[in-house]
Formats: C-alpha cells, sequence, structure tokens
C-alpha cells in the first residue's frame, strides 16, 4: 500500500501549503476547526505529501470522536448542498478530507468513508455491528418485511431461504424469458425512431421480472399488472431521495397516487399466491421457488403469505429500476464511444450471427461483458449505501458513536484515480483478468456486498448481457443532439430527462 493509501494517514496528510489550509477555513469544505486552527498548523514532509500535524496535542489526539468534514455556514446549510447535488457533494467531501469524513444532518451523525479497506469493514467483518439505515424505511410500506429491509436473526433465515431461488443454476431457466422479451421489443423499434430509452428499459427489466416471476399465470392480466407496477415504480423513484427518511415526514404530492398502486398490486399478487396455492401445477418460477422454499435449519418452516408478498414486492423493487437504469447508462455510453459500440458488434456478428443469444453464449461474450461491468463502474445505479451502527465502531482514527450512519458510495469509490487509471474514460479493456485480480475487493462494489449483498448480482447479468446482445444485434441508438444527459441520484442513479436516442437499424 503506498502511503497515500493508507486509510489512516489522510486524517494527517494533505498536498496543500499552510496558507492553503489558512484559506479552507474560509472554505465550507474545510478541515474540521474544533481540531485544527491556522495558529495550531505545522507542516511536516510526508513523502511527497506535506503532513499537518497539530501541536501541542497528546499523541492520542488522533483519536478524536469526529473526523474533519464540511463547515456548517447556517442551519441546514449542509443538508441543501447535499440535497442539491450529492454526487458532487460526496465527491469533494472525498477530494477534500480523504478516507474518512464527518458530517451532520439533523440529528444524524454521519461518517463518509472512501476507501476498501474500510468498506469492506463496514459490509463484511463488522456488518453484525450494523443494521440497514433508514434510507429504506419509507419504502417499507411498499416492501412490509422484504428482504431489502428487514434485519437480524429474521433477515438472516429469509436470506437462507430465498438465496438458492437464485442459484445460477435456477436462474439459468431465465434466459430465455430475457432474450425473448428483448426480441419482442427490439421488433417494434422503427429506423429513425426517437426513443426514451430509459422508458424502454424500464418496460422491458419490467417485463423480464413480471415473467420471471409469475410465469405464464400473468399473461392474461400482463397489461394491467404492468401498468400499476409501472406506476409505482415512477412514483416511487421519483419520490426517492438520498436521505428519504427525512423528506418522508413531509406530505409530498403523489402519496395518495402511490397508495392506490399499491393497494392494487397486493390484490394481484395475494390472488395470484391463493390461485398457486390451491393448483397443483408444477411452476417454475420466482414465485413457486418463493411458496415451496424451506428453511435449512428448520425444514417445516415456510413463508405465510404475507412474507411471500413482501418477497414478490422487494424482488420487483430492487431488481427493476436497478437493472432499467444500468442498462441505460449502457447505451448512452456505447452512442458516445463508438469504437467500443463496434467491438460489441464484432463480437455479437462473430459469436451469435442472426441467432438469439442463449445462455451458453454468456460465457463468449466477454467483450460485451466487459462493457457492462465498466458501465456499472462509471454509472452504478446504486451509488450509494449506508448502515447505521449499533454500538460504537472504530474507523481509522476515530470512534463513531452508536447510532451513527456510516455512509459509502459506489459512484464516488468506482472514480478513485487511486484504483482506476484514467478514471473518468470508459474503458472497458481495462477489466483484464490481472486487473481484476489486482483490485482490491470493495474499490468496486456495484451490487454492495457481505450478507446484504445484492442476491441478485447473476440474476442481472446474465439479463443485462442478454438484452444489450440481442438489442445491438440489430440496432444502434444514437443521442439526439442537444439532449442534456446529466445524472440523477434517486433510489437509483438515473439520467434526470431519461434518455431522448434515435433508433438506427444495423
Ligand atoms: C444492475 C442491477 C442491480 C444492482 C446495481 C443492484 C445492487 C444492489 C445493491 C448495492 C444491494 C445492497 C444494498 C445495501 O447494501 O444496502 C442490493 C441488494 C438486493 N438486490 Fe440488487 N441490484 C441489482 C439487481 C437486482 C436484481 C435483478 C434483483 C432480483 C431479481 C435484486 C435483488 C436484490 C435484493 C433482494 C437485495 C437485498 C438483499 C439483502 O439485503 O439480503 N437486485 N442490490
Amino acid at each position: 500500500m503506498e502511503e497515500n493509501e493508507n486509510p489512516v494517514l489522510p486524517r494527517l496528510l494533505t498536498n496543500q501549503s499552510p496558507s492553503e489550509d489558512r484559506e479552507k477555513l474560509n472554505n465550507p469544505f474545510r478541515r474540521d476547526s474544533r481540531s485544527l486552527s491556522p495558529a495550531t498548523l505545522t507542516p511536516v514532509s510526508v513523502g511527497r505529501y506535506r503532513a499537518i500535524l497539530v501541536k501541542d496535542r497528546p499523541s492520542n489526539a488522533l483519536m478524536s470522536r469526529f473526523p474533519p468534514g464540511p463547515k456548517r455556514i447556517f442551519p441546514g446549510s449542509i443538508f441543501l448542498r447535499f440535497r442539491k447535488n450529492p454526487l458532487s457533494f460526496l465527491e469533494q467531501m472525498a477530494h477534500e478530507f480523504g478516507n474518512v469524513s464527518y458530517l451532520r444532518l439533523g440529528r444524524e451523525n454521519i461518517f463518509f468513508v472512501n476507501h476498501p479497506d474500510f468498506i469492506r469493514d463496514v459490509l463484511v467483518t463488522n456488518d453484525h455491528n450494523f443494521t440497514k439505515s433508514r434510507a429504506f424505511a419509507h419504502t417499507r410500506k411498499l416492501l412490509g418485511e422484504g428482504l431489502l429491509t428487514s434485519e437480524g436473526d429474521f433477515h438472516r433465515r429469509q436470506r437462507r431461504m430465498i438465496q438458492p431461488a437464485f442459484h445460477s443454476r435456477r436462474i439459468a431457466g431465465f434466459a430465455e424469458a430475457m432474450t425473448k422479451n428483448a426480441e419482442r421489443m427490439r421488433s417494434r423499434w422503427h429506423d429513425g425512431a426517437t426513443l426514451d430509452v430509459l422508458h424502454q428499459m424500464m418496460q422491458l427489466t419490467l417485463a423480464v421480472v413480471a415473467e420471471t416471476l409469475f410465469g405464464a399465470d400473468l399473461e392474461s392480466e400482463a397489461s394491467e399488472v404492468g401498468a400499476v407496477l409501472s406506476a409505482t415504480m415512477e412514483s416511487l423513484s421519483t419520490r426517492m431521495l438520498p436521505l428519504g427518511a427525512m423528506l418522508a415526514k413531509l406530505p409530498l404530492p403523489g402519496t395518495r397516487r402511490m397508495e392506490a398502486c399499491r393497494a392494487k398490486l397486493d390484490e394481484i399478487v395475494y390472488r395470484l399466491i391463493n390461485e398457486r396455492r390451491r393448483s397443483a401445477r408444477e411452476h417454475d418460477d420466482l414465485l413457486q421457488m418463493l411458496l415451496i422454499a424451506q428453511d435449512e435449519e428448520d425444514s417445516t418452516a415456510r413463508m405465510t403469505d404475507e412474507q411471500v408478498r413482501d418477497e414478490v414486492m422487494t424482488i420487483i423493487l430492487a431488481g427493476q429500476l436497478t437493472t432499467a437504469n444500468a442498462l441505460s447508462w449502457t447505451w448512452y455510453l456505447l452512442s458516445k464511444h463508438p469504437e467500443v459500440e463496434t467491438r460489441v458488434h464484432e463480437e455479437l456478428d462473430r459469436v451469435l450471427g442472426s441467432r438469439p443469444p442463449l445462455l451458453a453464449d454468456l460465457k463468449t461474450l466477454s467483450y460485451t461483458e466487459k462493457v457492462i461491468t465498466e458501465s456499472l463502474r462509471l454509472y452504478p445505479p446504486a451509488w450509494m449505501t449506508a448502515r447505521r451502527a449499533v454500538n460504537d465502531y472504530k474507523v481509522a482514527a476515530y470512534i463513531a458513536p452508536a447510532r451513527s450512519i456510516v455512509m459509502m458510495s459506489q459512484y464516488v469509490m468506482h472514480r478513485d484515480a487511486r484504483y482506476f487509471r484514467d478514471p473518468l474514460r470508459f474503458d472497458p479493456e481495462r477489466w483484464t483478468p490481472e486487473f481484476n485480480v489486482a483490485l482490491p475487493k470493495y474499490a468496486y462494489f456495484p451490487f454492495g456486498g457481505g450478507p446484504r449483498g445484492c442476491i441478485g448480482e447473476g440474476f442481472a447479468r446474465m439479463e443485462m448481457i442478454l438484452i444489450v446482445a440481442t438489442l445491438a444485434q440489430q440496432w444502434k441508438l444514437r443521442l439526439v443532439p442537444g439532449h442534456r444527459v446529466v445524472p440523477q441520484p434517486l433510489i437509483a442513479l438515473r439520467p434526470k430527462h431519461g434518455l431522448s436516442m434515435t433508433a438506427l437499424r444495423r
């Protein structure tokens, strides 16, 4: 590990001069004034950095409770800046304060960690000391006690029961549904037509998740379910902002519409569960797997209808928005990088010719896979992950008091020049086997990690490769001139104004 990668040093190190540091005292992103003031700073050379040591303090002075962070100019000023542009706010925090920084939002102590070792420590090693923060609290009404929102023993039991349904052997059977739905979509496109690609990808991933969950049962009412689900997802994704728990208390518009959608969805899902429980027919969809799932530690335990309903809603929510946005960003990047797109086309022509992709092709479509890996790096749909500490938690030289929120950002970490050379460049070729091995595990974590990591990672990767392959076999998408693409970090990172693109037949 190089000096500047040491997770502890950034508290000490800055490559700026003392005068710049003094300047920072007037800057909202200055170091913490409680521990540093101009009079106490002494520059010392450490490698190519200048260290700022705190004079006249015992050596354990570093064990202060709070790391440096942005300064509050007036009550609520940090919250407003964070809300205005969470991505650049977090990037600036990482740039300014290094691997661990601190901000206070309302009554919350928030520690922002920005080093793979610290991220692993929170998500994996010390997972038992954390709960999900309240970021998901306002989705609980829709999701109930599903995997995404539940905690502790209950979550562990549910995860044990549901995990086999996402085993690669099981999800292999869904490849056909993914390709078939993408084929249907590509046959509806017209040469030269303008498409809202985000909307198209939402429809496509919704169709895939609905078919893999409910199989044939849904065919008769697919359009009704599709409409209700789309409305739910749209209002959820536009309403949900970072720190939504705070915002959820405000009487925002759209709540009644959400409620109506939820009631309708409940009605449909409970009816499907009931019909299934009474039917003797064999099914091989996710709903069936949920209904027959057993706890390996208690083989008599099954899920109640309510639990199955909660998991169904969770799978829809967790699986659809994320994948739709990841695909949209991939089309955007391909349109901006025709040289990459050409290589994708070459691979598709070589491996598939004009036949649809099959499960067995996944291994061979290695360049297409790298494109998706790189797209998830630059535009990770899950752009931020947060946990709440149960007990005091030591991070680097600091103690996060119990109940603090520890925040990690995939978006910021994935663009860190310490791990990704030329980080803003879209470069699928960087994902060589050697690079993969050398990369610290949590420098790249689009699917989170540890016991609460994404259960649908294999599903999502397979879906994205098959959809990109099927659509790119026949179509190129080009951004409509003048259309502004602005990343907007809602529940998933999405293009704020959608993605207006022209479909061109290859
Ligand atoms: C590109 C697509 C996807 C991305 C980027 C993604 C990302 C994530 C991340 C980061 C988490 C962890 C959240 C946290 O730590 O707080 C997560 C959890 C989860 N994801 Fe995904 N996901 C994707 C697709 C899917 C799909 C397709 C499904 C299901 C079909 C799915 C189901 C879930 C579930 C159920 C959880 C909760 C797991 C638990 O807490 O036990 N995801 N996902």
